[in-house]
């Protein structure tokens, strides 16, 4: 099984001394805790926040990053004799220093004497838990709310959230190549996942199919995965259907590599291994708004423009199918797109899954940028011109949702060009959605998932194929 790459030290030490050259004052970066359950030595594996894992490349549990004055130092946990016994020998300090390159690292005790001359001043990031934010209200001696990029009042909050967006944005080498790993597991995660697919068999079946590949090469899951045959139910977390002859089954899976790098695919296969003429037609449509959308995920474009190129596609190959009537744009301006494709053509892809959106709508939307008001369109998370380095997903899909299709606010404006009669031969298609991701390069892009076919035929040849 192939071994994830790991981020040499120079990688890590060129991101901290970017973050340096941006700050104007001090800032301290957490890791957060370890989460435990009925005692405290019951602990999961550890997972440091993002921010603190793009300049650690380790996850180290209770440990800070102190920004200050050009330099770097970590703040962890010692070594404790105890270690030998339960966990195997942990490096020391200095061990830690050389290996990471930092400027310093300390005892985690010292961290309170460190921060003392610049109580009030220090910056730092929004922390996702409780324990985290009390732990940082505490060290800086000021209020740190829980969760709170989209507010942020503290401006060197926002000064240091904004240095992390510029440097985030765009990946180095070290960061494309765990991305490039994720998404190549990941996929082969999913040609597994196809082949274990039986009729009779079960959604569980197949995800530990999927599952077992990540975890061969190292990988943990970047988010909770939906392997389900009812894909209507955008991010369901039941895997207690049976998979029959007849079902679609939509896969959205994905592993984060040892130091947090994340991938995101889905695809949907009939579980027979053959689509019925109906479900191949939607697919189809499906399929040729990916290929829209990747048309446009270029550098310079507008990644609101790969939405709306997926929405057009989306639209079109309905019409085609008899579905709408009408002519297109007319039909989109009336909302025709939402009622089967109710979410944004997908998001960054970094160190999470949602990369960077703990810091809220900053990220993912350029200055001056807002969400739109309209129905789906306002699930659209990133509007910002594409660059070189950016990595997104781009995942339309065709999904029947009784709380959409049922609403009259949601269809009245399409009236009669919705044409029920028609979408009721469509029944056995409940929800297809098809999920790549992709680096932006200079020349256009580079699908990172390319591993995982996504043409109907050659998915058929796949599924239920031992
Ligand atoms: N896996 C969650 C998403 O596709 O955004
Ligand atoms: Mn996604
Ligand atoms: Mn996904």
């Amino acid at each position: 099984m192939p071994i994830a790459p790991s981020t040499p030290a120079s990688a890590l030490l060129a991101r901290r001394r970017a973050l340096s050259a941006r700050l104007s004052g001090p800032a301290l970066i957490a890791a957060g805790e370890a989460p435990s359950r009925n005692y405290p030595a019951n602990r999961y594996r550890f997972r440091a926040t993002s921010h603190f894992a793009y300049f650690a490349g380790r996850h180290l549990a209770g440990s800070a990053l102190l920004f200050v004055d050009g330099r770097a130092e970590l703040f962890t946990h010692p070594p404790d004799p105890d270690d030998a016994l339960w966990h195997g020998p942990r490096p020391a300090l200095a061990q830690l220093r050389d290996e990471l390159e930092f400027d310093a690292v300390r005892p985690l005790d010292e961290l309170d004497l460190a921060l003392s001359p610049h109580r009030g001043s220090v910056a730092t990031l929004p922390p996702q838990d409780a324990a985290s934010a009390a732990w940082l209200s505490l060290r800086l001696g000021r209020e740190v709310e829980r969760g709170s990029g989209a507010r942020l009042t503290e401006a060197v909050d926002a000064a240091l959230a904004e240095a992390m967006i510029a440097l985030r944005l765009v990946h180095d080498e070290a960061a494309i190549a765990q991305l490039r790993f994720a998404a190549s597991v990941s996929a082969e995660a999913h040609v597994a996942g196809m082949r274990a697919t039986r009729v009779g068999g079960s959604e569980l079946a197949t995800l530990a199919a999927m599952i077992a590949v990540l975890r061969a090469s190292g990988l943990d899951d970047a988010y909770g995965p939906i392997v389900t045959t009812h894909g209507e139910v955008l991010h369901s977390d039941r895997y207690d259907h049976a998979a029959l002859a007849g079902d679609l089954l939509l896969a959205d899976v994905g592993g984060e590599t040892p130091e947090g790098w994340a991938a995101d695919i889905t695809r949907t296969w009939p579980v027979s291994g053959t689509f019925t003429s109906t479900q191949r037609a939607i697919y189809d449509v499906v399929l040729a708004a990916q290929h829209a959308s990747l048309a446009v995920a270029k550098p310079g474009r507008r990644y609101r423009d790969v939405h709306e190129a997926a929405k057009r596609a989306i639209v079109e190959g309905l019409a085609r199918l008899g579905i709408f009537r009408g002519e297109v744009d007319g039909l989109l301006e009336r909302g025709a797109a939402a009622l089967f494709f109710p979410h944004g053509i997908g998001h960054l892809l970094g160190l999470d899954v949602h990369d960077l959106e703990d810091l809220g709508d900053r990220a993912g939307y350029a200055p001056g940028r807002t969400r739109s008001p309209r129905f789906g369109d306002g699930y659209l998370r990133l509007d910002r011109e594409l660059a070189p380095g950016m990595c997104v997903t781009i995942e339309p899909g065709f999904y029947q949702v009784p709380g959409i299709l049922g609403d009259p606010r949601r269809t009245e404006p399409l009236g009669d060009d919705l044409r029920r009669d028609v979408l009721a031969r469509f029944a056995d298609v409940r929800g297809i959605r098809i999920e790549d991701d992709v680096l932006i390069t200079e020349a256009g892009n580079e699908v990172l998932s390319a591993l995982v076919p996504k043409d109907a035929r050659a998915i058929e040849q796949l599924v239920g194929g031992g």
